[in-house]
């Protein structure tokens, strides 16, 4: 399996990689901290594995992103995409903000209404609505619904017409553009299942158009995640501005381009694109359309602000090769085995931080090869019960996680300044088979 694509920069120390996290920093007593909390205190506290987020951290990527949008002059929503972290008090401390949702499934249109955002700042994304999730979202009369085939524009529309409903719908349009990202997380090439062939967009619209109960308000895409470079996303927004000109061109109302998601996170300190460049890009191919931008951006607002928190449980010494063993595993974050992707790992301790240094595979307790968070990783020797913490988790983390070999559920914390809440208890053992049923 390819590699996620920035593996052979440089990799960054364990002191460049907290100085680059601004809510993280090390207290030279207390260890690591978010924000004004220890994460040790944490931890005693909760236990381990923990997820810990910071609240300051969310806030202020939320501004950075908007505050962009607005500099580069463009009209522009954020619709958080729900799928990188769907917690509650992350859907309502985003949603205060002022973002709206992106969401894919009849889970997440109901959290985000659970978490307070209004339904006309929710857009419904996915290659496969189902009937019923489709008329939730027309009887909670949701702002847009992405569409990703003919037969769904079709289905969408006998559903309305027998609701007495009307459907603001935009198709996502496959630019045929590689993202450049990880095979599993590409989204916008021919081959791949999502969107409307580009070569079928325009009749789509027009049939759109035509179709009782059906709105098309605009055009949506969205090529892949974890994007680091600028070039696939001009490729893929010249297409789609082409598209805008030649719909406008045939007398379509053309009023949305949906930009989505994908912006990626310097994982390991990399350079890479940040919202100021996307905004730029985002400008420079609809500049002078007048056009409402949207955006779905789901990593970028909460990837680097949460840690998950985690246990030594020993240190293993095999012929050639050094493995610390920690209590968090696949289970918990699975992004390491699913796409080999790579997240930082400090120690909590001020001391370990410093302490020299020596190559070690991560590993956790799970039955499996692939439960690895890190291999040949730069750090100290760590005792058991020493603390670390895996950077960026906050998105495609908790979300991801399963009960697998019966470990339950990971307790989630969220850090405010000084004040630190535990926004999910971890799950208890019973409940993992409390719903089953034994029969006879
Ligand atoms: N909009 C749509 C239609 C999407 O499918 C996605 C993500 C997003 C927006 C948000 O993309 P973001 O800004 O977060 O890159 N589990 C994988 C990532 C899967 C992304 C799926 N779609 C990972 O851990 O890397």
């Amino acid at each position: 399996m390819a590699a996620e694509p920035q593996d052979n920069t440089p990799e960054p120390s364990i002191a460049e990689l907290i100085a680059a996290r601004s809510h993280l920093r090390m207290h030279a007593m207390d260890g690591l901290v978010m924000e004004d909390v220890p994460l040790a205190r944490i931890a005693a506290s909760a236990g381990t594995p923990t997820w810990a987020y910071s609240a300051g951290a969310l806030r202020a990527r939320y501004n950075t992103l908007a505050g962009a949008l607005r500099d580069a002059g463009l009209d522009a929503h954020c619709h958080y995409a729900v799928k990188a972290n769907d917690h509650l008090a992350i859907l309502s401390l985003l949603g205060k903000e002022g973002a709206g949702a992106d969401v894919v499934s009849e889970g997440e249109l109901l959290r985000a209404r659970a978490a307070g955002i209004p339904a006309s700042r929710i857009v419904y994304s996915g290659v496969g609505k189902s009937e019923r999730e489709l008329r939730l979202a027309l009887s909670e009369d949701i702002g847009q619904i992405n569409v990703e085939s003919a037969e769904e524009l079709r289905m969408l529309s006998a559903i309305a017409t027998s609701m007495g409903r009307t459907a603001r719908i935009a198709p996502r349009v496959n630019p045929d553009v590689d993202a450049g990202t990880h095979e599993k997380i590409s989204t916008g090439r021919a081959r791949d299942k999502f969107g409307i062939p580009y070569s079928e967009a325009v009749a789509l619209y027009a049939e759109a158009a035509g179709l009782p109960g059906i709105e098309p308000v605009g055009l949506a895409t969205h090529i892949g995640s974890q994007i680091m470079d600028l070039a696939p996303y001009r490729a893929a927004f010249a297409k789609i501005a082409d598209l805008v000109r030649l719909l406008r061109g045939l007398g379509h109302k053309v009023r949305v381009v949906d930009c989505g998601g994908g912006l990626g996170i310097p994982y390991r300190n990399q350079p890479g694109p940040g919202p100021a460049a996307l905004a730029g890009t985002i400008k420079a191919a609809f500049h002078n359309m007048d056009v409402q931008i949207a955006l779905e951006p789901g990593r970028w607002l909460v990837g680097p602000a949460g840690v998950l928190l985690a246990s030594v449980v020993l240190g293993k010494q095999a012929p050639g090769a050094r493995f610390v063993v920690l209590d968090a595993a696949m289970n918990d974050l699975v992004r390491p085995a699913m796409y080999d992707a790579w997240h930082g790992i400090v120690p909590v301790s001020a001391t370990d931080a410093v302490a020299p240094v020596s190559p070690a595979d991560v590993v956790g307790p799970i039955c499996e090869s692939g439960d690895t968070f890190a291999r040949e990783r730069l750090l100290p020797d760590l005792a058991p019960g020493a603390l670390v913490a895996i950077l960026d988790a906050g998105a495609y983390g908790s979300v991801m996680s399963s009960p697998y070999n019966a470990r339950p559920r990971a307790a989630e914390v969220l850090v405010d300044g000084a004040v630190w809440t535990v926004i999910r208890p971890r799950q208890t053992h019973a409940a993992l088979w409390a719903d089953e049923v034994v029969p006879g």
